[in-house]
């Protein structure tokens, strides 16, 4: 929960390729350029009376360094790790950082394409996910996410039925040989 006063702060990150939406493979991820999904997502942030920040970077390590300023700034992390969501354990391992609800988001339905896509190293650290709406997915996530952290309609599991924190599955890996 946000400190009494301060409207909650939330953080939007875009990961490899998506600032080339407009452009990029239409018929799949749409019309609209990041810019104006960016300007909704703010938009919608302040109808709920929180605060958006949006991010997007090409670089694996530039979407961890964000996720770090997460840590302590922010109530609530949106992420579309894009192509990184198939093979990144740097942007898994930064999000069990996080004490906060994290929303995983893809603008396709990630099931119904091909096999290597169906996988997502941060499945099970999210708190929820959203896919196959296109960019109507940031939205929904945005939506929720408010109420889940504002409180307006009371506790986070009242809501949505899951606590505000990660129900973190961190897999045991055991020592061979131990
Ligand atoms: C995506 C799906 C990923 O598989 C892909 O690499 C992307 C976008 C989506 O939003 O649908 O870049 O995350």
């Amino acid at each position: 929960m946000p400190e009494s006063g301060k409207k909650p702060k939330i953080l939007v990150i875009h990961g490899p390729n998506l600032n080339m939406l407009g452009r990029r493979e239409p018929a799949l991820y749409g019309n609209a350029t990041l810019s104006e999904i960016d300007a909704e997502i703010k938009e919608t942030a302040a109808k709920c009376g929180m605060v958006a920040d949006t991010f997007q970077s090409n670089y694996e390590g530039a979407l961890v360094e964000k996720i770090h300023e997460a840590i302590d700034g922010y109530d609530a992390v949106i992420i579309n790790p894009a192509a990184y969501t198939h093979t990144s354990i740097a942007i898994r391992d930064a999000l069990l950082m996080l004490n906060v609800p994290i929303i995983e988001v893809h603008l396709s339905n990630i099931y119904r394409r091909e096999p290597f896509r169906h996988k997502s190293m941060i499945a099970d650290v999210a708190t929820a996910r959203v896919a196959g709406f296109g960019k109507q997915g940031y939205i929904i996530a945005v939506e929720a996410v408010a109420k889940m952290i504002t409180g307006v309609r009371g506790q986070a599991s009242e809501v949505t039925g899951v606590s505000n924190r990660r129900p973190v599955a961190q897999t045991k890996i055991p020592l061979s040989g131990h």
